[in-house]
């Protein structure tokens, strides 16, 4: 059964007041490559049960496409998605999740990471990585959730992203108290 049974009407006449930056897509190999990352980890909690991935911001679906599908596994495994140009507002979501997986919107980061860290065990996003140390508040958030398990490093150009600075696929945890693993983004995918 979906979560969105009773969650969102879909329409697409929606006309939030979003911001350029908002509205990056993330290149599907960068996508890919990202989800790969987590997908040992994303298998152990499906081999453990229930699981369900939310893309809260799918765009034109770089992750939400790409999510591994472990039908294979004959346990539950859900993916889901919200996105407010087709009348999903993240912000609307009322259930707990086990992962999320995306690029955020810039613009309203602070209360997106808020919700991000509300609804889910496990938070993957790919980010200016300014967005998320620049604030001790933030950081203090980010510590009162849990705490950060790994961060890759990448040019933002790398992602197509229209801004100088750095980029990371960074994994934070709800009640995580281990060591950050910082390392650099290993080389790309391909284009598609
Ligand atoms: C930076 S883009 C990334 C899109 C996609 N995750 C990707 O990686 O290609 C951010 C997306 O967030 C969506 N968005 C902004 N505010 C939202 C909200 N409140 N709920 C759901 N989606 C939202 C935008 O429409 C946009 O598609």
């Amino acid at each position: 059964m979906s979560l969105h049974e009773n969650f969102g009407s879909g329409n697409t006449d929606a006309n939030p007041d979003l911001k350029p930056n908002d509205m990056v897509p993330t290149p599907r190999h960068i996508a890919r490559q990202m989800i790969d990352f987590f997908t040992p980890a994303l298998r152990t909690a499906v081999l453990n049960g229930k699981l369900t991935v939310l893309d809260p911001c799918r765009g034109t679906g770089a992750f939400y496409d790409q999510f591994p599908d472990f039908t294979l596994y004959g346990v539950h495994y859900n993916k889901e998605w919200c996105e407010i140009t087709e009348g999903r507002d993240f912000f609307d979501w009322p259930y707990k999740v086990d992962w999320i997986i995306t690029n955020p919107p810039y613009s309203i980061f602070p209360q997106f990471l808020e919700k991000c860290f509300e609804v889910a065990d496990n938070v993957a996003l790919l980010i200016p990585l300014a967005k998320l140390v620049s604030s001790l508040k933030r950081i203090n958030m980010v510590m009162d959730y849990g705490g950060i398990v790994s961060m890759r490093i990448i040019g933002a150009s790398k992602c197509g992203f229209p801004f100088g600075f750095p980029a990371a696929a960074i994994h934070m945890k709800r009640g995580y108290d281990g060591n950050t693993a910082i390392e650099m983004w290993p080389p790309t995918y391909e284009e598609e």
